[in-house]
């Protein structure tokens, strides 16, 4: 799938289908991509070894049966996790995946929202800094053209500008204050501006739109607000439920718009 056939508005399955089963796992990606969504999102953070691991937060308590911090691990520490059984008994020995496990899972099927955790980012720009190995990942295996490669730290995003063909860039925001947002989109080239759906109306909506961003807003569950958010002329909506957020775009009558 190649970004530009996109149909827009998407459903982002945020942390693959991450309501019904444990986020960032591979079975949850595969319910996600089984469900027809047109791209998926994940966290990428480093093991102790530099390898590109799929897991959201910075420690290994919350969804695993692991302790302690992930860039304390090696891949082959977490690879003997338990990532499943925190969510229910039935998802007992789903592994940690790795970015290359999803990105093979992915390809062909759906788009990929590669979301680069800020822990991981190292001010000495190493040879294997993790954004200089995602891009190499995604060149090595021709993706370059289906992911959105997004971040909170701006730094991540611009030493990706600066490489060769660097992969649709994602500025991910938090909170309400706007200042330089914009600026950085420009600065990086930036595809889109991911951001927190309670920060976003339709004037910001419209000057990203001017400005030739796409608009996609984290992490929508409620069917009121993902129509709203709908209305509000958004381009994507990341969900934990991409099942139950498409039929409520059927519903809404805006599948056939176009941005
Ligand atoms: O990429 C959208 C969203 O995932 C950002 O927040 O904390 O869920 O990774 P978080
Ligand atoms: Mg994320």
């Amino acid at each position: 799938m190649k970004m530009q056939r996109l149909r827009y508005p998407l459903i982002i399955a945020h942390r693959g289908c991450s309501l019904r089963y444990p986020e960032n796992t591979l079975i949850a990606f595969e319910k996600a991509l089984e469900s027809k969504v047109q791209m998926i999102e994940l966290d990428v953070t480093l093991t102790r070894d530099r390898e590109l691991v799929v897991i959201h937060d910075e420690t290994l308590d919350r969804t695993t049966n692991g302790r302690g911090r992930v860039m304390d691990h090696t891949l082959a520490e977490l690879k003997r996790l338990d990532a499943g059984g925190w969510f229910s008994r039935r998802f007992t020995g789903e592994p940690v995946p790795t970015l290359a496990d999803v990105l093979k899972m992915a390809v062909g099927r759906a788009a990929v929202n590669i979301e680069i955790k800020p822990e991981a980012y190292d001010t000495r720009h190493p040879e294997d800094a993790v954004e200089r190995q995602v891009w190499e990942l995604l060149h090595r295996q021709h993706m370059t053209d289906d992911v959105v490669v997004s971040s909170f730290d701006a730094r991540v995003l611009t030493e990706i500008s600066r490489m060769e063909r660097p992969p649709a860039l994602g500025y991910l925001t938090e909170g309400a204050g706007l200042g330089g947002v914009f600026d950085v989109c420009q600065r990086i080239g930036a595809f889109s501006w991911n951001v927190d759906y309670r920060y976003v109306n339709r004037t910001r909506i419209d000057q990203a739109h001017a400005m030739g961003l796409r608009v996609f807003t984290y992490t929508v569950n409620s069917r009121k607000q993902i129509l709203s958010l709908l209305d509000m002329g958004v381009d994507g909506i990341f969900t934990d439920d991409p099942v139950a957020a498409a039929a409520c775009l059927s519903n809404s009558g805006s599948e056939e718009r176009r941005v």
